[in-house]
């Protein structure tokens, strides 16, 4: 018999409670318990989470066969790194991201890409009159693999999916989806819950692949519960600045695959272009030699690429000197430039400096470090750096330029891009360095790196 039952969810967390509360113990969050009613004590089988396909006998994992576990290409090469070379039957991938970001435009893009696939698009959204004016301004492939539909019923789709029988299915967003099971609004924690987990149910079943995408809440987490995240197999994040044109999808979790890969893409007025070299993004093409600019190998996820990396110091104009930075963390500019004063004798209070990583990326990788503090230098000298040098190291608090990781990949990346010299940290060990076409200097402190770039 099925039960009726009112109890309080955190909306950040998922967390139940059998009362209202004001602050959530399991997140910290406050006024965040919604009322849901929930229906409970159906057939014990249809229980969310206890999704196992097929009940088969427990077999030692070295009998397991694999080889019944083709990836399905999505002719797209960045989408398959990023999803560990394809996309694996049945695997539930959540694609996380702002609002905008272009998510909608990413995966119907790759389902109007996949050859002899049948795809079965249902957007809670859009209705197909948009789908398809979208789909005409990225493809002119014809599109008859892509089957869409405006759905936002759980069960209404699940019967779509038995009569299409599609290849692939694609969500749009979780956070439109409902069902009849629950009462609570669309988007609450316990209706995303229970959406994904009947969607996840049939998708086992018949090793269909699912893109589910999903929206991310003001704070950048993935709007709804942790609980999504642990239900689905990859966690993709699709993230970018608007108002620059480039995005990175980042893998936040995969069970197929690693989570240092990322994939780059361009938002063009023609949909999403991938960019194979993403040095060309970063590396403003500059025409004359400034004074100011330094060019950084930095990673990001595992893959090297060229910065730009510009600095202004000038006369502090009021008594606080200004700081000032963009896709760069204050604080660690703060410490590279108390490190610059006490070495290169920078006269810290009475410049105002600013700091910008162009192409409007956020640098996390500390190897940034030395060019920081050469490009703050050559500003405040007013004298250039060769533009084709580059340099890569984390600068410790004594001046000390210190190992990187992954030095073979950056060197090998400004190689690639026709780079003459590259500053590296001195201690190099299980490094061949004789490979490289490129002239390599080995600095221990960013003192040896000034005499070389400036001397
Ligand atoms: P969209 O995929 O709708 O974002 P999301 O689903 O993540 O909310 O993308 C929306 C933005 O992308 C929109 O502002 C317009 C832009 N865009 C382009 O620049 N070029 C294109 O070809 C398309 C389809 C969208
Ligand atoms: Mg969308």
């Amino acid at each position: 018999m099925a039960k009726t039952k009112t109890v309080f969810v955190c909306q950040n967390c998922g967390n139940e409670s059998p009362k209202w509360e004001g602050k959530c113990y399991a997140c910290g969050e406050w006024n965040t318990f919604v009322e849901e009613t929930k229906i409970t004590g159906k057939t014990k089988n249809s229980r969310p989470g206890t999704v196992i396909a097929e009940r088969t006998k427990p077999v030692p994992v070295s009998k397991v066969s694999v080889e019944d576990q083709p990836r399905l290409s999505t002719g797209n090469e960045e989408l398959n790194r990023v999803l560990g070379g394809g996309l694996v039957p049945g695997a539930m991938v959540l694609i996380g991201g702002e609002p905008g970001i272009g998510k909608s435009t990413l995966v119907l893009q790759t389902a109007l890409n996949l050859p002899n696939v049948k795809v079965l698009y249902v957007s809670g959204e859009e209705s197909p009159q948009q789908i398809k004016l979208r789909a005409d301004r990225i493809s002119s492939a014809s599109a008859d693999n892509c089957h869409v539909v405006s759905e936002v019923s759980v069960e209404h789709i699940i019967k779509h999916v038995d009569n299409e029988k599609p290849d692939v299915l694609v969500i749009d967003s979780v956070q439109t989806m409902e069902t009849e099971r629950i009462e609570s609004a669309p988007g609450s924690v316990s209706q995303i819950r229970e959406c994904t987990a009947t969607i996840l149910r049939v998708c086992k079943e018949k090793h269909i692949p699912v893109f589910l995408i999903g929206h991310i809440t003001k704070e950048g987490s993935l709007a709804g519960p942790k609980v999504l995240e642990h239900m689905v197999d990859v966690v993709l994040q699709f993230e970018g600045d608007r108002h620059h044109m480039y995005r990175i999808l980042r893998s936040i979790k995969n069970r197929f695959g690693s989570t240092n890969e990322i994939g780059i893409f361009e938002m063009l007025g023609s949909g999403l272009r991938e960019v194979s070299n993403p040095s060309e993004l970063f590396l403003a093409t500059q025409q004359k030699q400034m004074s100011g600019v330094a060019i950084s190998a930095a990673l990001e996820g595992v893959r090297p690429f060229l910065i730009e990396i510009q600095a202004l110091a000038s006369t502090a104009a009021y008594q606080n000197p200004q700081r000032s930075v963009t896709g760069f963390d204050l604080r660690r500019l703060n410490m590279l430039l108390a490190v610059l004063e006490k070495r290169a004798g920078f006269k810290l209070a009475a410049k105002d400096v600013f700091l910008n990583i162009a192409g409007g990326l956020k640098v996390n990788d500390p190897a940034i470090d030395l060019a920081v503090i050469t490009a703050v230098l050559s500003s405040n000298m007013d004298m250039t750096i060769s533009p084709d040098v580059c340099m890569t190291g984390e600068v410790g608090l004594s001046g000390e330029i210190r190992p990187v990781t992954r030095l073979e990949q950056r060197i090998g990346e400004a190689a690639k891009l026709g780079f003459k010299s590259i500053i590296i940290p001195s201690y190099v060990k299980g490094v061949d360095l004789s490979k490289f076409d490129i002239q390599i200097i080995k600095a221990s402190k960013i003192e040896e790196a000034f005499k070389f770039l400036f001397a």
